[in-house]
């Protein structure tokens, strides 16, 4: 398990950029994985990309194990990351019983949001020898509290907590930390100063790596594209050409026995 995880660090050593994207089913994360993928990332976003629900907030343990399974079933090599959903990692206990079934469910390592507000919890997960990734700026399962996607780190304040949160993460031996809408020049410092690699979103290109929801990626949700996403597909739209045709092609009236 552990050299699982320490190629990561040393992905960072080389200067080798660390390539993840969300999965949340079996044929995207098999394509994702069978495609080269660093890391597969069975995220919360998965609320908003495949339920429906309008964040994060919403998820739930049951529903990122029933994903997890799935991606679990579909991955041979790139190891997954399972998220932590909101309100399941309360307490240091409540935080380890819950990696433990995600780990059960087929995940190599469990994701959480937070750093110095998360200390216990983060370090009982290393105490239990549990492979953690960390989650900092902005975090989406606080989005009701903040009140929207904000930039992090512009100012001097919260450039220093975010790289205490960092430092935390990285004395606790997270493998990777993610970069969630920091500010770039703060996202480079913040990854120059650790030993784990920075996986950014929407943080600029000085992180390690960076991270993606693979709906964003290859335009499976139009409704909604993240500004500092440039999609390299268009699925949306082929489903609809492929959906339109079907129907005109069913709806038409059949020719006439000869
Ligand atoms: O849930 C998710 O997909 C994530 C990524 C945005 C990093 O946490």
């Amino acid at each position: 398990m552990t050299s699982l995880f320490a190629r990561f660090g040393e992905m960072k050593q080389q200067g080798e950029k660390i390539a993840v994207l969300t999965a949340y089913d079996y044929p995207t994360a098999r394509l994702l994985d069978e495609s080269g993928v660093d890391l597969l990332l069975v995220g919360d976003s998965l609320g908003m990309v495949v339920l429906g629900y309008p964040d994060t907030t919403l998820v739930t343990i049951e529903e990122i194990l029933h994903h997890t399974r799935a991606v679990a079933r579909a991955a041979k090599r790139a190891p997954i990351v399972a998220d932590l959903p909101f309100g399941t990692y309360s307490t240091p206990e409540e935080t380890v019983k819950n990696a433990r079934r995600l780990i059960e469910a087929g995940a190599h390592a469990v994701k959480l949001e937070g750093g110095v507000s998360h200390r216990a919890q983060i370090f009982a997960l290393a105490a239990e020898g549990i492979p953690l990734m960390g989650h900092i700026g902005m975090l989406p399962q606080s989005v009701r509290l903040e009140g929207g996607y904000k930039i992090k780190g512009r100012t001097q304040d919260e450039a220093e907590h975010l790289l205490a949160d960092a430092k935390v993460l990285d004395e606790a031996g997270a493998f990777a930390i993610v970069l969630e809408l920091v500010q770039k020049d703060t996202a480079h410092k913040i990854s120059r100063s650790i030993a784990a690699p920075t996986i950014g979103i929407g943080s600029g290109s000085e992180c390690d790596g960076q991270v993606l929801v693979s709906h964003d990626l290859i335009g499976l949700f139009p409704w909604f594209t993240p500004k500092f996403v440039s999609p390299k597909a268009a699925v949306a739209q082929a489903i609809r050409e492929a959906a339109t045709d079907f129907i005109r092609d069913t709806k038409r009236s059949p020719e006439p026995l000869p």
